[in-house]
């Protein structure tokens, strides 16, 4: 092969700077902290100790009885392993963005018939408009998917509505990526009967990357022990039997990141889910007042995220020259639009994790500041 780049030294030498993107966000120092210990194995009891306590505090923080798993991975790898786990066949994936469109490009690259409905970049996806297209065929769809929080666009979904859609199709298994939601944005699995719902640790959990959190139902857990293939690695059977036997990963796990999820688990536990949304919501409501002032708001009325806003650029400042300016004279790091589409026309704050109004505001000062709003 013969790929252009080419090594650029890291030099260790960077300055620091307060995340506003839509992860990684900021991460509370004594997590960072809990990281640079000695290591220990991942079989010996220490290590049992910590898995469990990982897994039964986030169980406890999302409020759910189903099981959970917390896997050395991103959130990627369980678009694929919900659909090697579940999907024989045929498979509905909602699409409004860049992330749902990744999810249906990830089941078709493992072979399965994808159907998408497709909206608008910007537009929900609505409960009945899945209802009448799951009425409307003879297909039996294993999976029907939606994604939460659409970061590209900052769409927040009903989930909840289309997860009372799909207890009406009890053999359709109902898998919610809530990569950039969960942690901010509460949501009742177990009310809603939300098969899968995974999320990656970057985002609103305020956790370094490296470990991958998906709740998974009983229905859910059954149906993969009915399927002939199955994926090994994000196996849910694989995690849980290896979890109820032991109270230990399957493989090795990144340790260190592990040991911040403790601490920072902790944290969210102390503050409780409650709080914790509410204080997201608080951000998104002052994040989108100010954005009403100076541009637009991009995602349809009624459906922004609590996470993460997508700001239409109406007041036409230049996205990359104004982001640039904020990180060397603030250190402040915020997003463009996604993609060529949406690059200049939109850009995004991350509001998620541990900041709150105020240093959002500090954020919306600079760019004020640099763009001369
Ligand atoms: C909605 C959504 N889904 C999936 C992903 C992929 O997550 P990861 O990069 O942790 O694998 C992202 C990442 O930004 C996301 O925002």
């Amino acid at each position: 092969m013969d790929l252009v780049t080419e090594k650029r030294e890291y030099t260790g030498d960077y300055p620091d700077k307060t995340l506003y993107i839509p992860g990684p966000t900021e991460v509370r120092e004594d997590v960072i902290d809990e990281m640079a210990q000695p290591m220990f194995g991942h079989r010996m009891d220490r290590m049992t100790d910590l898995y469990t306590t990982v897994v039964e505090d986030t169980k406890e923080f999302l409020g759910t009885d189903n099981e959970v798993i917390v896997l050395t991975a991103s959130g990627t790898e369980f678009w694929e392993a919900s659909t090697l786990n579940l999907v024989d066949e045929n498979i509905l994936v909602p699409t409004c963005g860049s992330f749902s469109e990744r999810h249906a490009n990830v089941a078709e690259r493992l072979g399965k018939n994808v159907d998408r409905l497709e909206y608008e970049w910007g537009e929900a996806i609505k409960p009945e408009d899945i209802r009448a297209h799951l009425d409307s065929t003879d297909k039996h769809y294993d999976v029907v998917t939606c994604v939460m929080n659409e970061s590209s666009t900052g769409v927040r979904n009903p989930i909840e509505e289309i997860g009372d859609v799909l207890k009406e199709y009890p053999d359709t298994y109902f898998v919610v990526d809530a990569v950039s939601a969960l942690g901010g944005d509460y949501v009742d699995i177990d009310e809603h009967d939300i098969d899968v719902i995974f999320a990656s640790t970057q985002k609103a959990f305020a956790m370094p990357p490296g470990l991958a959190v998906c709740v998974v139902s009983d229905a859910a857990y059954e149906r993969e022990l009915e399927k002939d293939e199955a994926s090994w690695y994000g196996g849910f059977q694989r995690s849980l039997d290896y979890y109820d036997r032991k109270g230990q990963t399957h493989s090795t796990p990144a340790i260190p990141v592990m040991l911040a999820y403790r601490k920072q688990m902790k944290h969210m536990l102390d503050e409780g889910h409650e709080a914790r949304s509410e204080r997201h919501r608080e951000m998104a409501e002052y994040t989108r007042e100010w954005a009403m002032e100076h541009f637009d708001v991009f995602p349809e009325d009624g459906y922004e995220s609590q996470t993460v806003s997508c700001i239409e650029n109406t007041a036409d400042i230049d996205v990359a020259a104004t982001i640039e300016a904020v990180s060397e004279e603030y250190d402040y790091v915020f997003s463009n639009g996604y993609g060529s589409a949406l690059g200049e026309k939109t850009f995004r704050i991350g509001h998620m994790g541990e900041h709150d109004v105020e240093s959002i505001r500090a954020l919306t000062d600079a760019i004020e500041d640099v763009a001369g709003l």
